[in-house]
């Protein structure tokens, strides 16, 4: 009977360490999902080339202005499919495809072609039809070239957004 106390004492503090450890272990995952998005990277653009289609589609002698999707964008804690992350100018160089974005480095208004060069309506940027140099306007460099590959056939085209309305060509 003299013992008795310190049973007790050892079933409260086993009972409780016992407790303690299952706690853990359902915690541990349960905290892992809640905080894990935080601790990665946040992704906004894809960083796998999207597929554009048949090389065929974008030869000849005029450029041809496509909207570029991502299939899926993964931000945190969201994601979502088929998202509109803006449009390129692709156009026949040689044997080869180039493409440009289609925002304007200046303030990001759309660049349109008027059949000779490409154009920003929104301040008048003009810029070279062949490399898309800067001509004249406010914009402070040319169009922003974009990642293109021809895999089997297909346009493989990486999105990229750059910092507007400076002359040094930045990732945004
Ligand atoms: S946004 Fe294109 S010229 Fe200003």
């Amino acid at each position: 009977m003299a013992d008795q106390p310190d049973r007790r004492g050892f079933l409260k503090v086993a009972t409780c360490a016992l407790g303690g450890g299952l706690g853990l272990v359902v915690a541990a995952p349960v905290l892992r999902f809640v905080i894990d998005p935080a601790t990665q990277t946040t992704v906004t653009t894809p960083s796998e080339p999207i597929d554009l289609g048949p090389a065929e589609r974008f030869h000849g002698d005029q450029p041809t202005r496509v909207e570029i999707v991502a299939p899926m964008i993964k931000d945190g804690w969201t994601s979502a499919r088929d998202v509109v992350l803006g449009a390129a100018w692709i156009q026949q160089k040689g044997d080869k495809l180039v493409a440009f974005s289609a925002v304007c480095p200046h303030l990001g208004c759309g660049v349109g072609y008027d059949g000779a060069q490409f154009q920003c309506p929104c301040h008048d940027s003009k810029f070279a039809r062949a490399d898309g140099a800067a001509q004249s306007g406010p914009s402070k460099r040319g169009l922003d070239p974009l990642d293109l590959k021809v895999v089997d056939g297909r346009v493989k085209l990486t999105w990229a957004s750059f910092k507007l309305d400076q002359a040094e060509r930045e990732l945004a």
